[in-house]
Parts: structure tokens; sequence; C-alpha cells
């Protein structure tokens, strides 16, 4: 697989010159982009060559295809949206994610493929299996090292988003869908506790810093 990547954690075929892919989940509220970013200056301060992007828009292209989401927000067709979703993948993992993890990066995403199956296949309840098939084809199978679940209750998560900039079209939707989407995502970590580490939300800003960066580290250094 000479200039790919490891597409299955936690095997690292490619041996230490391959970079660590980690992404951000989590019900709106849950503080990942906050997160996300302090991990991120946190592991560059330590030498860490990090790449830190998120979806939708980590690239030119993924930045129109957001504005459309945003716009058309609930009159999209439900598959509308998830191709939406897709295109924006599709070009971040070839054209920025891949390239970054060759380099030896790490790269930390803020949303990814599971945000998909959360949101489109547990809230809007499109199919499971054929999301995971398309997210497949988007990505060619490109799964994260490490998938860190900011979780929080909804009820929380929604009143701390009104409270920063207001509700977007996504959190305009009933309390109900946000419950299935946290629920999805629980069983998602369940179902694959290899990859992911359910990360409490209670606390300070800097208390859930510190749990992520031991988490992190501890991965970082040891078996991948
Ligand atoms: P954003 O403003 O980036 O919010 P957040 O800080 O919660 O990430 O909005 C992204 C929205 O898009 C969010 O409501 C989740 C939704 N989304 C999906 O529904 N499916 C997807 O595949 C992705 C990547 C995001």
């Amino acid at each position: 697989m000479a200039g790919g990547v490891s597409t299955k954690p936690p095997a690292n075929p490619e041996g230490p010159g391959t970079g660590f892919f980690i992404t951000f989940e989590g019900p709106e509220g849950s503080g990942k982009s906050v997160q996300s970013r302090a991990l991120a200056a946190f592991l560059e301060a330590r030498g860490y060559d990090v790449l830190w992007t998120r979806e939708p828009g980590g690239t030119e292209m993924g930045r129109q295809v957001r504005q459309v989401l945003f716009e058309y927000g609930d009159v999209l067709d439900p598959w509308a949206e998830v191709f939406l979703f897709l295109a924006d993948r599709a070009q971040h993992v070839n054209s920025l994610i891949r390239p970054a993890l060759a380099q030896g990066k790490v790269v930390i995403c803020d949303r990814y493929t599971d945000s998909t199956l959360a949101y489109q296949g547990y809230g809007r309840g499109l199919d499971v299996a054929q999301l995971r098939m398309l997210n497949h084809l988007a990505t060619g199978g490109l799964v994260p090292h490490l998938t860190l679940l900011l979780d929080v209750d909804v009820e929380t998560g929604l009143r701390r988003r009104a409270g920063t900039g207001g509700l977007n079209s996504f959190d305009a939707r009933a309390l109900a869908f946000h419950q299935r989407v946290r629920e999805g995502y629980l069983r998602m970590a369940a179902e694959e506790p290899d990859r992911w580490v359910v990360i409490s939300t209670a606390g300070s800003v800097d208390e859930v810093q510190a749990r992520i960066q031991e988490v992190v580290l501890a991965r970082l250094n040891g078996p991948r």
C-alpha cells in the first residue's frame, strides 16, 4: 500500500511514518470545536505536526457545499442532504486528510463519517447500512484511529448552543431528533469500543480538555 494510509485502526502497516487520524463527534453544543482546537494547540506545543480540520467545510469546495446545506436546511430532500455531506467528505479526504496522513501528521477532524450515521441515519431515519456503504465509497474506506464522542445531554447541549450565536437550521429540529442522534452515537461507541472513547463534558472546558489529552497521549504513545 505504498503512499496510502491505514484504513483499519489500530493496524498501522505503513510503520512509524504514517500519521494518526482523530475525529471528534457529538451532539449540538457538546463543545467539539473548542475542545478539538485546544487539543490541536496542545499537541503542536508538544512538537506534533497537526492538521485541524472539520466537516462540512474543510476545503474551498466544501465551504460552498456547507453554505448550500445551511441555506436550504430543512427543505432539503434527505438523500440530497446525504450526498452533499458526502461530496464535501470525498473532496476533503482525498485532497486534505490522506495527504496529511501520508506526511505523518496528526489529523484532527471535527465531525466525519459518524456524523452522517448519527444525523441522517439514527436522526432522520435513513438506512444506516446504506449510509455506511456510501461513507465507505466517499472515503475509500478511511477509518479514524480514534474517535472521541463528546457526550452531553440534549437539553444542556441545545441551551449551550443557543447561548453562542443562536440555533442553526439543524438545531431547530425537534428535541426528539437530537435525542435519537445522541442515542445513535452512544450505540456506535458501544459497538466499536476499540475506536471510540466517550468523554464526559461535565465540568469546565479545562477539565474536559484534560480528559481528552490523557486519552490521546495514551493512544499516540501506545501501540496503534
Ligand atoms: P456546525 O455549525 O459545523 O455545527 P457543529 O459545531 O455542531 O459541528 O454544523 C454542522 C451540522 O451539520 C451539525 O448540525 C451536524 C450536521 N451534520 C450532519 O447532519 N451530517 C454530517 O455528515 C455532518 C458532517 C454534519
